[in-house]
């Protein structure tokens, strides 16, 4: 039975999302960011809490397929919020320049190089909470949400702006990471957190209830706001 999300409600939600980053890098940990608007501040905050980031490998959840310098590209958010910055041990982007299938291919590949050919276990995944229950650029009743063998898709028509096609992880990959956070703020996410994570039936309706780690943890950090209707 997969872990029951654990609910931390925080007066500064990209702070505590900030440590553990700066936990995770000091471990030297597989660390996948995610994208948006939300997390821009968290990874702002870890960069000036100072750590060793020289051990750490980062990777995307998700990309728009943009130029990596394009202003809806998820790499430029967290190039200019925290990468451009330090000096981690690898930084795996995802291209999205290659388009929504060969870019998908190509971190498939990537992640393969780095992990084998089974299952690759990611050591702390931060995911962010669409309104509609979205997460990485997993849309709710994508056929993407039934992947169950590849790692990585390409999604040509995304369910929210920007509608660019995408590149996402899968259920699969989400769900073998040995720690998901998601990080939500804002009214405007409250509903989407009660469908998410407030006990329903989880369904393609409401991607984000579909990420379970099987054996991981799965910790939700938001703010007041956001857990109005929990
Ligand atoms: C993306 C993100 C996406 C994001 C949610 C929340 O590529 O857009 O990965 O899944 O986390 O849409 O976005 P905000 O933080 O901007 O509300």
């Amino acid at each position: 039975m997969s872990a029951e999300p654990r609910i931390e409600v925080s007066d500064d939600p990209s702070a505590a999302v900030a440590e553990r980053l700066v936990q995770a890098a000091a471990e030297g940990r597989q660390i996948v960011l995610t994208g948006g608007s939300t997390p821009k501040t968290a990874y702002e905050k870890a960069r000036a809490l100072g750590a060793d980031w020289s051990r750490a490998t980062f990777w995307f959840g998700d990309e728009r397929c943009v130029p990596p310098d394009h202003e809806q590209s998820n790499f430029a958010m967290a190039d200019r919020a925290l990468l451009a910055h330090i000096e981690p041990a690898a930084i795996h982007r995802m291209k999205g320049e290659l388009g929504p299938h060969q870019g998908a291919a190509d971190y498939e590949r990537q992640l393969r190089a780095e992990f084998g050919q089974g299952m690759p276990q990611l050591d702390l995944l931060l995911l962010g909470l669409g309104p509609d229950a979205h997460c990485a650029s997993l849309f709710p009743g994508d056929a993407a949400l039934g992947e169950r063998e590849r790692l990585v898709v390409g999604v040509e028509v995304p369910g929210m702006a920007p509608l660019v096609p995408r590149i996402s992880f899968t259920l699969p990959l989400l769900n073998a990471a040995r720690e998901v956070v998601f990080l939500v703020s804002g009214e405007e996410k409250a509903e989407a957190v009660a469908r998410a994570f407030g006990g329903l039936r989880p369904g393609p309706d409401a991607p984000s209830s579909l990420v379970r780690p099987a054996a991981g943890s799965l910790t939700v950090v938001l703010d007041e706001a956001a857990a109005a209707h929990l």
